[in-house]
């Protein structure tokens, strides 16, 4: 419940101007962006790759109305690749499609997108398409389907918390699409996705036996350890070999159990968000753990 009211109340303009002047909620973010430049990002990528953790690096922006700014993350993108290319990061990066025009139109955002995974291709990198709310679900899934025909390297994202989901799974396990396992993070009706945590969390615990039996190299990203441990038993009892699969986890979230996986010799993806719009982003962070909202509030208020 309080989850679903902080992710109403974000959406609320008058708050968002708030947030994004309040110095408290600009140093909050700072905890779980990056910095606001690539250069600060391809930092903590290096230093999240000199403890044997790979990157997915995410430029922050979505849902934007306008084809220029489409163009222009898409270029945005493909910087970021050359940065990579240029310094031999151990990083892939993950689009949002709304960033890419996905609310002008399909084509707009299919060009954009294809001008990404023709770069990444070239220099051989994966490109992760984020999942966004269930109002882009189909479209999502479908362009990433058709994409994956020309691009092998794409793959995208699916959320336990929808009640199509498992039906998902199985379409991109056919089509041996990769897929991160999330339990997802937007605001969804109940005719649509399961109200209680619990059932979330469980249809996460079902869909993690295919996903590590027959996918391609899936994702188990969650901080939650009762998932990850649920993954580790399954990929023991199957003798699935541990460079089959990774853990990702967010960027300034659980740095312990990231380090704990790495070390135990499991591959481990932070994914690593960079950019001056952080508010949105933050808004889900807020959302799933409201402790730290109650941070910035008391903090603002203090004096
Ligand atoms: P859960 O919410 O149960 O948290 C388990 C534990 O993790 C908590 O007890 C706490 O210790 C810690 N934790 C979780 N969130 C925290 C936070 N914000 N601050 C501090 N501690 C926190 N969603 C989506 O809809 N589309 C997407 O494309 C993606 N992409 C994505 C990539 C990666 C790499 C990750 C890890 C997650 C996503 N998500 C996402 C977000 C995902 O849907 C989900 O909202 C968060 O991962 C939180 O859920 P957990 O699985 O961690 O479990």
């Amino acid at each position: 419940m309080l989850k679903e009211s902080v992710l109403f109340l974000a959406q609320q303009e008058s708050i968002r101007h708030l947030a994004q002047h309040n110095v408290v909620a600009q140093r909050v973010a700072r905890r779980f962006v990056a910095g606001e430049t690539l250069d600060l990002a391809m930092e903590a990528t290096s230093a999240l790759n000199q403890r044997r953790i790979s990157v997915s690096l995410d430029h922050l922006g979505e849902n934007t109305a306008d084809e220029r700014e489409a163009s222009v993350a898409a270029d945005d993108y493909i910087s970021i690749l050359e940065h990579i290319h240029q310094r031999n990061a151990d990083a892939n990066i993950s689009v949002k499609l709304t960033a890419l025009g996905l609310d002008i139109s399909d084509t707009v955002c299919r060009d954009n997108l294809t001008r990404v995974l023709r770069r990444a291709q070239e220099y051989g990198f994966f490109v992760r398409v984020d999942m966004e709310g269930s109002a882009y679900t189909q479209r999502t899934m479908d362009m990433v389907c058709e994409l994956h025909q020309t691009f092998a390297q794409v793959g995208t994202v699916l959320q336990t918390a929808l009640l199509r989901t498992p039906d998902d799974v199985e379409r991109l396990l056919q089509e041996r699409i990769r897929m991160r396992l999330v339990k997802g993070a937007y605001l969804e009706a109940p005719s649509i996705a399961y109200a209680r945590k619990t059932d979330v969390d469980n249809a996460y615990l079902r869909l993690l036996r295919p996903l590590l039996e027959r996918g391609v190299y899936p994702a188990i990203a969650t901080h939650d350890e009762r998932m990850i441990n649920a993954a580790i038993r399954i990929a023991q009892e199957q003798a699935i070999p541990r460079a089959r699969f990774e853990f990702q986890m967010l960027y300034g979230i659980r740095r312990d159990l990231q380090e704990r996986l790495s070390a135990m010799g499991y591959n481990v993806r932070v994914y690593l968000p960079y950019g001056s719009q952080w508010y949105p982003y933050l808004t889900r962070r807020m959302a799933e753990r409201p402790a730290n909202l109650m941070f910035i509030v008391s903090n603002t208020f203090r004096g």
